[in-house]
């Protein structure tokens, strides 16, 4: 560990030998002024640009960034910060970063809420080295215009920079994101299978923070096969479409308080590998539903196990309730690969994309004249 290098190591050092931690560590939940509603001084900022790289208090900043309230406007159109709040406006190649101390080894998730305010295809970089993630932000999944976003890193020191990079060159140096409400939360991924499942976080108990106060869920961006994913156990795999992790407090979710709805059609696949022996006869069997959102219609999932393909329809009233599917299949080789996607695009009557909500996928072994019994 390098010492003296911060407040942070000291602290951690100090609370470490005390054998607890808990005070230095970040704690999970939104991080210190991750709301920016402690702003810079009026002497700090020209307009709505903050001049000084340490104006708005916890946080560093460098290239165009902006200070906004609510109700600021700009070319005539008023900027989507909800009502008193405030937020930062991440201009070309602007950075924010802060420094945090956390548990070394240990997995973390972010979770931050963001709108674009131009046309533009805009993206932002977050970060906490070696790792970070390229998050596409140009679809907009609620009608307010503001989406929440997760991200998840490995800790590779007791302090690390997280960072949230605007990437973009555009010629109007204001076009950019807005950011506002940044949060943590350690994860713990089930590295074993429990028992009774093949599969790690079936029910996705497991999963980014979701602010108490936000109603429109966490959406997981795709990620590479071999980095971290918010959703342990889970990969989502598109170019730059989402899945949308949703909890109980504002959605029906079939059992426990997660669960993943699917709104981006056919484009996103949610995806997990388990261990199987070839010629072996399995089960998979989860949950559809839809989480009274108004995604009415019939919901669709297409679902893979291995080369077995199957299609499980629920027909939804937009008003909450799920059935259990189950498809038997035989492995064709030693390692499995478990997908589900929407069958097709929903929109609710607001105009925003939704869909079928899966929970509670399970993968196990069944015995060959169990299934053979099944399919007479
Ligand atoms: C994202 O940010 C990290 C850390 O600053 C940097 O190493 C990486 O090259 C950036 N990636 C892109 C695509 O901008």
């Amino acid at each position: 560990m390098t010492t003296g290098r911060s407040r942070c190591v000291a602290l951690f050092v100090l609370v470490a030998v005390a054998a607890q931690a808990a005070s230095a560590v970040v704690s999970d939940g939104l991080l210190p002024n991750g709301d920016f509603e402690q702003g810079p001084d009026e002497s700090q900022m020209k307009d709505t640009r903050v001049m000084s790289p340490n104006a708005i208090p916890q946080w560093e900043i460098s290239g165009f960034v902006e200070y906004i309230g609510s109700g600021h406007t700009q070319d005539d159109m008023i900027l989507p910060v909800p009502e008193g709040a405030r937020a930062v406006r991440l201009g070309n190649d602007a950075t924010i970063r802060q420094e945090l101390c956390v548990i070394r080894q240990a997995y973390y998730s972010i979770t931050f809420t963001a709108a674009r305010s131009c046309a533009q295809a805009e993206a932002l970089n977050v970060s906490v080295t070696p790792d970070f993630g390229v998050l596409p932000i140009q679809t907009v999944y609620t009608s307010s215009g503001w989406d929440s976003y997760s991200w998840a890193f490995k800790a590779k020191h007791s302090t690390v920079w997280l960072s949230i990079h605007n990437p973009g060159h555009e010629e109007n140096p204001a076009c950019g994101p807005l950011v506002d409400f940044i949060a943590i939360k350690a994860l713990h991924p089930p590295h074993h299978v429990q028992a009774g499942n093949m599969l790690r976080n079936g029910d996705f108990e497991e999963g980014p923070h979701i602010f108490p106060d936000v109603p429109w869920g966490v959406l997981v961006p795709p990620m590479s096969e071999d980095l971290y994913s918010p959703l342990p156990g889970w990969m989502v795999l598109s170019d730059t479409k989402v899945v949308k992790y949703v909890d109980a407090a504002h959605h029906a979710v079939p059992r426990g308080a997660r669960a993943v709805e699917l709104v981006a059609g056919m484009e996103c696949a949610l995806v997990q590998e388990a261990r199987t022996v070839p010629g072996r006869a399995y089960r998979l069997s989860f949950s559809v539903g839809d989480g009274a959102n108004g995604c009415e219609g019939t919901l669709g999932v297409d679902v893979y196990a291995g080369q077995t393909r199957a299609t499980a329809s629920y027909e939804s009233r937009g008003t909450g309730g799920h059935r259990r599917v189950e498809l038997d299949f035989e492995a064709a080789e030693g390692l499995t690969r478990v997908v589900f996607h929407s069958s097709n695009y929903h929109m609710k009557p607001d105009g925003t994309l939704c869909g079928p909500v899966v929970d509670d996928v399970s993968l196990v072994p069944v015995h060959r004249h169990a299934a053979r019994r099944l399919r007479m």
